[in-house]
C-alpha cells in the first residue's frame, strides 16, 4: 500500500488574502489523535511535494480539515491556494506529533497558546470531548497581526456553543482569547506579554498559571515557540521531554515556509 492516500477536496474557504482552509475526504482506516499532523501535498514535476499540516478537524468526523497560509512563492502553498472542489491531494497514512493530551499530566486548566496558523491543531483539540473531561477550563489563546487573521472566530464563539453534543462543555469550559498586534482590537498585544503582565488572567477572571495544576500546549512560529517555552519554564512548568513522557506542557514545531 502506498504511503499516501489520494483524497478529494470537498470545500475551500478563503479567510483573507493570506489564509485559507479546506476539507477533504478521509480514508476510513485513517486513525489519529486530536492535535496530530499528517504530511499533505501534490505531485509536482512527477514527484510528491509534501509538507506537515496539523489536522484541524476532530477525529470523529468523516472529513479532514486543514488550515494554511498562502506564501506567494512557497513551493507548496503557492499551488495549494488554488485548490478547487474535486481536486485531489495526497495525505500521508501516518499521523504523528507531540501536541497530544496523552503527553500532558492531568491538571486544572489547560492553556492552548497559538499564533497564526498554529491555531490548526487546537481546532481539532477543542472539539475533542476528552479534553473537557480532563481539564476544568480550556483556554484557547490566538495571537495574530491583523483582525482578518482571526480565522474560525465565529465558529468558536457562535457555532461550537450551539453544538448538539459539545455545546454544554464548550459553553462551560472553553475560554477563547484572541489578541491582535498590528491593528485596533479590543485585546491588543502579544500573548506572551499578556501572560507576563497578568492581563490574560484579569480579562478572563482565571487564576494566574500555577505550575502545580495548570498545563499548556504551544503552536506557532519558531520564535514564538522559543519565547513562550522560556516563559512557561520561568513560571515553573516542565516540558514533556519526549513523546510518551508526559509533562506540564508540550510544543509543536510551526509549519511555516510552505
Ligand atoms: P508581532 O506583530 O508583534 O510580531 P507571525 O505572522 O510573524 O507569525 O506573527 C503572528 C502573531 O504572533 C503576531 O501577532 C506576532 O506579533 C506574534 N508573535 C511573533 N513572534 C512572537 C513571539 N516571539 N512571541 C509571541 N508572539 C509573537
Amino acid at each position: 500500500m502506498s504511503k499516501f492516500a489520494l483524497e478529494e477536496v470537498l470545500s475551500v474557504h478563503h479567510w483573507n488574502d493570506t489564509l485559507f482552509s479546506f476539507r477533504t475526504t478521509r480514508e476510513r482506516s485513517l486513525r489519529f489523535k486530536t492535535g496530530q499532523f499528517v504530511m499533505i501535498g501534490l505531485e509536482v514535476n512527477g514527484k510528491p511535494l509534501m509538507r506537515a499540516y496539523s489536522i484541524a478537524s476532530p477525529n470523529y468526523e468523516d472529513h479532514l480539515e486543514f488550515f494554511s497560509i498562502k506564501v506567494p512563492d512557497g513551493p507548496l502553498t503557492s499551488r495549494l491556494q488554488h485548490l478547487k472542489v474535486g481536486d485531489q491531494i495526497m495525505v500521508s497514512r501516518k499521523p504523528t506529533g507531540t501536541l497530544v493530551t496523552d503527553d500532558l499530566l492531568p491538571g486544572r486548566n489547560l492553556y492552548m497558546l497559538s499564533t497564526g496558523t498554529g491555531l490548526a491543531p487546537f481546532m481539532s483539540l477543542i472539539q475533542d470531548p476528552e479534553v473537557y473531561e480532563r481539564y476544568e477550563k480550556v483556554v484557547l489563546v490566538h495571537g495574530v497581526r491583523e483582525v482578518s487573521e482571526l480565522a474560525y472566530a465565529d465558529f468558536i464563539t457562535k457555532e461550537l456553543p450551539a453544538h448538539e453534543y459539545l455545546g454544554e462543555d464548550i459553553t462551560e469550559k472553553l475560554v477563547y482569547y484572541p489578541t491582535v498586534t498590528r491593528e485596533e482590537f479590543h485585546t491588543m498585544g502579544r500573548l506572551t506579554d499578556h501572560i507576563r503582565s497578568g492581563k490574560l488572567f484579569e480579562d478572563t477572571g482565571l487564576p494566574p498559571i500555577d505550575p502545580r495544576q495548570d498545563r499548556a500546549m504551544i503552536c506557532g512560529s519558531p520564535a514564538m515557540l522559543d519565547d513562550t517555552s522560556a516563559l512557561l519554564d520561568e513560571l515553573g512548568l516542565n516540558i514533556s521531554p519526549r513523546m510518551g513522557e508526559p509533562g506540564d506542557y508540550v510544543i509543536e514545531r510551526a509549519f511555516v515556509e510552505k
